[in-house]
């Protein structure tokens, strides 16, 4: 009520004001913008896989896997957009995994073969890769399991290795999303003690147990590794806030260069408190099944694809994101260059 008042004895009321005057032209409305979207705040996740896994993801339409050389066709058209950076997961189904995780964990991975690669082709292109056990395990989960529990320090070790593996690979940025207590410093630590102070930590820093990730497990192969396990004991209770905002103080104490909210549309009051509370860059990562609910509702002819998917867009600049992870990043810097 207070606010209220303020408002109206500052700008006086009806017909003196009309809020719709300026919206009355395309020029005026673009003109009053109070958030926009450029293809800078794009990231887009890719997702590579050995020649004879399949390149298609039914619950990803518009999403492939790409070989290595698939890969690097599929870059190229994204470099005349300026999407600033990719980040890439690895497809292995549950035959192509070791029951030994460590052994996959080598620069001759799959993510890491492809680091290399976008390096070498596109030394300009910013290359982020995801950390995390998921895309290796037999069992599917992020962390190393011992009598049935996923146990944190020893996976802090496991991926602290991995994470310098990765750097040598050439990852400009390491994002991890395992969401073990601890990790950023000892992945700190870990990359400086081997001369890597300069690449980045993106950290998952607020992430949920959630239901959207469906369509992301079918496409790295972890769905049916996972079967009817969840993540709850590691991943947020989608209940919470205040937690997401303790999660990110420790990830930025700990050195975080940048923080993530993680899905985006369920959890824009997080994305917003966290931004508004810290002033860190902060990303949003529009996850696979929010992806999946928009392409499939626009396939049905419930929903228009673009008009719905640059609102999505903007609903995360206007929360607080300086950056958006999403499969639809090629779509949106397309509609965004046609636009103008
Ligand atoms: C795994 C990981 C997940 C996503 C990114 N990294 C899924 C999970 O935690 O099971 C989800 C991305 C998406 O759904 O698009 N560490």
């Amino acid at each position: 009520m207070h606010a209220l008042k303020q408002f109206t004895s500052v700008q006086g009321k009806f017909p003196n004001v009309r809020m719709r005057r300026n919206r009355q032209y395309d020029w005026l409305r673009r003109l009053v913008a109070e958030s926009t979207l450029s293809a800078d705040d794009l990231i887009q996740p890719l997702f590579v896989r050995h020649e004879d896994s399949p390149a298609e993801i039914p619950s990803l339409p518009g999403v492939k896997r790409h070989t290595v050389p698939e890969l690097i066709k599929h870059v190229e058209q994204l470099m005349p957009y300026k999407i600033p950076a990719v980040i890439l997961f690895a497809h292995y189904d549950r035959e192509q995994r070791s029951d030994n995780v460590v052994d996959m964990l080598t620069p001759e991975n799959l993510q890491c073969v492809a680091a290399r690669t976008l390096k070498r082709e596109f030394p300009e292109l910013g290359v982020i890769l995801d950390l995390a056990l998921d895309c290796y395990t037999q069992h599917g989960q992020d962390g190393i399991i011992k009598d049935g529990r996923i146990i944190n320090d020893e996976t802090l070790e496991v991926i602290s290795d991995f994470a310098v593996v990765q750097a040598e690979s050439g990852a400009d940025v390491i994002a991890p999303s395992e969401m073990m207590d601890g990790r950023i410093g000892e992945l700190r630590k870990a990359l400086d003690a081997n001369g890597h102070q300069d690449v980045g930590i993106m950290s998952y820093a607020a992430k949920y147990a959630s239901g959207f990730y469906g369509p992301f497990r079918d496409a790295v192969g972890s769905k049916t590794c996972l079967a009817q396990a969840d993540k709850k004991t590691y991943q947020m209770d989608p209940a919470n806030t205040d937690e997401a905002l303790r999660e990110v103080a420790l990830d930025i104490a700990e050195s975080a260069d940048m923080v993530m909210v993680k899905p985006g549309l369920p959890y824009l009051d997080v994305l917003h408190r966290v931004k508004h509370t810290f002033n860190v860059p902060t990303f949003v990562y529009h996850v696979s099944g929010e992806y999946a609910m928009l392409k499939a509702a626009a396939s049905a002819g419930w929903l228009d694809y673009d008009v719905c998917l640059l609102e999505t867009m903007l609903a995360f600049k206007r929360a607080g994101a300086d950056g958006i992870l999403t499969y639809a990043a090629l779509d949106t810097a397309r509609l965004i260059k046609e636009a103008r």
